[in-house]
């Protein structure tokens, strides 16, 4: 699958090629087309509308043939065929021109598989969503064991598999096999099958090795065309059909809510794939297509994409990594919570010594034993070896003594929030590190120039602002103070290049980017509360932005005392903005971690004890007044911010947003969501994005 920056469309043609020999055991003649876009592997093969002509001039050339027994088609290396060449969605803007794609690419595809005589899948390699649907529209399938990627991501991109996916696969595997591929494995950050999944599922019927893939491939191929292999089809049972689509829908309906439509139609399709027929389910397939690629949801979902595989790759401001200074041993100031995650990382992606150091012992025996477990654990599961293990193990040490960081190059402060102690660690740092080490600070919300205002060297010190779970979550802010120079800087993104996260660069403004907006709309949130919205009502209002959680589950999740801490040290920087809850402050008060709890039923209530301890007032609001309130202080706070230059552009809120938070694609993270539901051009009188960019063009 192929994006491109929006009006830079020129397709990459993939050619289908068609060669001819006998089969082995006497199988008669086999016309094999090789798809190739004649670039290397790193270019995957796409079809666009000259793909899709390649496609049916072979089999043209393949009709007036007569004496082909069989038809194979197969890709280059590495790759089979990745889908529709989706960076020509740009150029689509109507409906009808959007209808004509879905039409072709079945009309092209269902050829194949009506040719008349049997056809094979030689799937060598990655095939993604159209690819695999080209898959699905022949009689057979081997697969080769190597394959790195096999999915129908559609949904997660906001589309749905729309050449033929949606009705052939349920009716080759079930609904209950083909929804984990076309739902669950898409919606699970795009998840790919392996080719033992595929044969589990019932999409590969042969797995081969790579080595000789083809050859065997053929020699398969021989063996079912004389009867040596018999390939067993069971038709689905249509009995469970439309149960294993009403526990999906419900499924659905408890995480979004209705808000997210390529779900909800790709669903759709699968349930009517029960009984309807392959041209009614293609006419549906074309038209659920054409609706959503004229919605807004999957124009934000491809600019998402981009900022995702494009921007995040080459952050905005980041200088010459020839710059960097090597790192050969990290310190890490703490043992907490953050510290530790952090020394696991660092020495699994840098591989270098690790020290860390806290208080007293006890402390750093915690921090280290958890690294320790942590190794276990992926050795437990088979994830590293044991050599790996050992050595990584051997990486990592615990001290109380700070001057084991004298030879570290790039030392990590972790301690309490709190600024008095991370301007004391700093300045014992630097009367034992070497001149040239650098000083990072993963504080969520303090000041980095305040911290370094009395040291010698402020020029070194950089805010390195991770997000927990730290192996989990992608995004790393690397917040530059004005007197931070361009080697710290330099250093610090090619350290977050090897860590393997994606580094946004932010000034060194209050909680930086994403917990200044949380704080803000959490903000805004508890206010209604607090004025006498019941919770559980605030707590649904922002249902239809399908965010990952609900505001009070996040609160839980960041813990109320730190959410009510963050948001104390917003309210000082912003005091006419952020908003300190009185409520939250007395469920801290009475040690309460969490506001929502588990209903039983795998839902969420409040908490009947929370709910009896806050005062509120008389204002009671609907969702969507609340929804109003919250949205609208996200556009003021995002435009401000902007204004501030806390990042470049509203792209860096956008890709904080979604890595940082997981901010739902079809949102674009946030930005196109303003920009659509208006907020940005009531709150602030002007869009963040350009129409077109996130949204269909009007
Ligand atoms: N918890 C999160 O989700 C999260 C996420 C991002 C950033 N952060 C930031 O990371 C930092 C640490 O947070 P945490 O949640 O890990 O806290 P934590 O309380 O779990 O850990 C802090 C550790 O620092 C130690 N410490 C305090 N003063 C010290 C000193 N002078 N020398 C050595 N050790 C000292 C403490 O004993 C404690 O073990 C904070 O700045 C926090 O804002 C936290």
């Amino acid at each position: 699958m192929s994006v491109t920056q929006p009006g830079m469309h020129e397709e990459v043609v993939t050619f289908a090629r068609v060669q001819t020999f006998d089969m082995p055991a006497r199988a008669g003649r086999m016309a094999l087309i090789n798809l190739d876009n004649d670039l290397d592997h790193t270019r995957p093969s796409t079809f666009g509308s000259q793909g899709l002509d390649q496609i049916n001039a072979a089999l043209d050339q393949i009709q007036a043939m007569d004496d082909v027994a069989a038809i194979a088609i197969t890709g280059k290396p590495f790759i089979f065929a990745v889908g529709a060449d989706l960076s020509a969605i740009d150029t689509i803007t109507s409906h009808a021109q959007a209808l004509e794609i879905g039409r072709r690419g079945h009309d092209t595809f269902r050829r194949l598989g009506e040719m008349g005589i049997p056809t094979f899948a030689f799937v060598n390699g990655a095939a993604m969503g159209g690819g695999l649907e080209l898959a699905l529209h022949c009689d057979y399938r081997t697969v080769s064991s190597a394959i790195a990627a096999m999915s129908l991501p559609e949904v997660f991109l906001g589309l749905v598999p729309g050449w033929g996916g949606c009705y052939l696969l349920p009716n080759l595997i079930g609904p209950i096999n083909a929804l984990e591929v076309i739902l669950t494995n898409s919606l699970t950050m795009n998840k790919q099958m392996t080719a033992a999944d595929a044969k589990r599922l019932g999409i590969a019927d042969t797995v081969l090795e790579p080595a000789d893939f083809i050859e065997q491939s053929i020699q398969w191929a021989a063996d079912v065309l004389t009867g040596t292999i018999t390939v067993k089809r069971q038709k689905p049972d249509t009995g469970m059909w439309d149960m294993v689509i009403s526990g999906a829908r419900a499924q659905l309906d408890t995480r979004f809510h209705g808000a997210l439509s390529a779900p909800y139609r790709a669903l759709d399709l699968v349930a009517a794939a029960k009984s309807a027929t392959r041209d009614q389910a293609f006419a549906a397939e074309d038209q659920a297509l054409a609706d959503l690629v004229m919605g807004d949801q999957l124009r934000a979902s491809l600019y998402a994409f981009n900022l995702v595989q494009k921007r995040a790759k080459h952050p905005v401001g980041a200088p010459d990594a020839a710059a960097a200074r090597p790192v050969t041993k990290v310190g890490v100031v703490g043992a907490g919570l953050m510290a530790s995650q952090l020394a696991l990382l660092f020495a699994r992606r840098l591989q270098v010594p690790v020290v860390m150091s806290d208080i007293d012992q006890p402390r750093v025996d915690k921090g280290v034993a958890y690294v320790h477990a942590e190794i276990d654990k992926a050795v437990a599961k088979g994830k590293m070896s044991t050599d790996k293990a050992a050595r990584l193990t051997a990486l990592v040490s615990g001290t109380v003594d700070m001057s084991a960081f004298a030879d570290c190059d790039f030392i990590i402060e972790a301690v309490f929030e709190d600024l008095a102690s991370k301007k004391q660690v700093f300045a014992q740092l630097e009367a034992i590190v070497a001149p040239e080490a650098i000083l990072a600070t993963n504080t969520s919300s303090l000041s980095i120039a305040a911290m370094a205002q009395h040291l010698t060297d402020p020029q070194r010190v950089i805010g390195f602002h991770f997000f927990n779970p730290v192996a989990v979550m992608p995004l790393l802010e690397i917040a530059r103070t004005s007197a931070t120079d361009d080697v710290t800087l330099a250093t610090a993104f090619a350290i977050s290049k090897k860590l393997n996260k994606s580094a946004v660069l932010v000034a060194d403004a209050p909680a930086f980017v994403v917990n200044r907006l949380l704080t803000r709309f959490l903000g805004e949130i508890t206010k209604a509360v607090d004025e006498g919205t019941p919770i559980a009502v605030a707590d649904r209002a922002l249902e239809p932005l399908a965010l990952p959680m609900s505001p009070f589950t996040l609160l839980g999740l960041v813990g109320p005392a730190v959410a009510l801490h963050v948001s104390q040290t917003l309210a000082a920087a912003f005091p006419d903005r952020f908003y300190v809850s009185p409520n939250l402050a007395k469920v801290v008060q009475a040690g309460k971690r969490s506001i929502m709890i588990a209903n039983g039923t795998g839902g969420q209530v409040v908490d009947p004890e929370v709910a009896a301890m806050c005062d509120t007032g008389s204002i009671v609001l609907t969702e969507d007044e609340v929804r109003e309130r919250a949205v609208d202080a996200l556009a003021d706070e995002a435009r401000r911010m902007l204004d501030e230059g806390v990042v470049a552009a509203a792209q860096d809120v956008d890709l904080c947003m979604i890595l940082g938070a997981g901010w739902p694609f079809a949102d674009g993270g946030l930005t196109p969501y303003l920009d659509r539901s208006g907020a940005a051009v009531k709150v602030t009188g002007a869009r963040f994005l350009p129409a077109g960019i996130a949204s269909v063009p009007s």
